[in-house]
């Protein structure tokens, strides 16, 4: 699918736990990310055709943006897509927090422009949608997309930003296995309906669906993610166990059969990438296919693990 000028990529990167590498990390995902790693992650990536990054500001309190304009200096603008978000919470009280906001994502990212803006959630869409128009008219911003919005919220923007000649160029929003509430609500539908391009959150929650962390083997102490997921590794343990089965027939591991699961449901997956070996799972991920029995045992599997990881920073998404 394309939006004007932008090949919408059948996976993209993900760089929240970026936050987490150097001194002022969030310590959110208790990683421990150097530079030198970062960088051959998007050696990896780039040399893949992965090339659309997504970042925001609140990722470490600009950290993320940092580290990533840092990690792709290397590489011509051209090569490569940024995407990262107006976080309404964030904003300063100046005459055009959304523009101040932007200044200091180009600045921190290296660039120019942003491929795909993001307003990252739907504090008060009638307030902040219009900030989003002279960005686009200057240019600095190419498309402006929705995150955590439903679809009541989704059709305002849409309404807000035609009066100026734009709209809603893609929605993104949590979508996983364990997580199919855009899905319940008809985001997915309306989405492909409208020739909008759906970018699905937290596949692999946040690691807990990649079959590497389990009872005995947790997330990282202290991490905010093990708050949220060590909890329910045991109730997670017949679904990872079955998207590892999946994966083995066609050579792949258990994330890249989520990751897989995703696209085939018609979404773009935005990947969290720590490490460069994690490149080679898309690569497998984009090349295997899913048979719609696969699909359905891994929904019901996700069925029953009954669990609820819904961020806290997420509402329900039925209008
Ligand atoms: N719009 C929003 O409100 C919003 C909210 C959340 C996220 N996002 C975006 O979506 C992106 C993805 O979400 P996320 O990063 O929170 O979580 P995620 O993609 O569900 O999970 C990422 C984690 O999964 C593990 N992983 C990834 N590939 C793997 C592989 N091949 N094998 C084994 N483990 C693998 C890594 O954990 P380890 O590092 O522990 O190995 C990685 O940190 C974010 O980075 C961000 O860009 C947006």
């Amino acid at each position: 699918m394309t939006i004007e000028n932008l090949q919408i990529p059948t996976v993209a990167l993900g760089t929240w736990a970026w936050g987490d590498s150097g001194e002022t990390g969030d310590g959110y995902f208790g990683s421990t990310l150097t530079k030198a790693s970062l960088e051959d992650v998007a050696d990896k990536a780039l040399a893949a055709g992965f090339t659309l990054w997504d970042t925001a500001v609140v990722y470490g309190m600009g950290r993320s943006e940092t580290v990533l304009g840092q990690v792709l200096k290397r590489f011509a603008r051209s090569d490569y897509q940024l995407s990262t978000k107006f976080t309404p919470q964030a904003a300063g009280a100046s005459e055009n927090p959304a523009a101040d906001m932007l200044e200091q994502s180009l600045a921190r990212l290296g660039t120019g422009y942003i491929d795909l803006y993001w307003i990252h959630n739907p504090a008060d869409v009638t307030r902040w949608t219009p900030h989003l128009i002279p960005l686009l008219k200057s240019g600095k911003v190419k498309h402006v997309g929705v995150s955590n919005h439903n679809l009541s919220e989704i059709a305002l923007a849409n309404q807000i930003l035609g009066e100026a000649g734009f709209r809603v160029e893609a929605v993104q929003n949590h979508y996983s296995l364990l997580y199919r509430s855009s899905e319940d609500a008809g985001i997915l539908d309306h989405c492909r309906n409208h020739g909008i391009p759906f970018f699905a959150y937290m596949v692999l929650e946040q690691g807990a669906l990649s079959g590497k962390y389990g009872p005995e083997n947790p997330l990282p102490e202290g991490s905010r993610r093990a708050e949220t997921y060590n909890a329910m590794l045991p109730q997670l343990k017949t679904l990872t166990d079955k998207l590892a089965s999946i994966g083995e027939k066609q050579g792949a591991a258990a994330p890249d059969v989520a990751t897989a699961w995703a696209i085939a449901k018609g979404t773009t997956p935005i990947i969290g990438m720590t490490r460069p070996d994690y490149i080679n799972g898309l690569v497998r991920a984009t090349s295997m296919t899913l048979s719609s029995d696969e699909v359905a045992e891994l929904e019901a599997l996700a069925d029953a693990a009954n669990v609820n990881t819904r961020g806290w920073w997420e509402k329900e998404m039925r209008a």
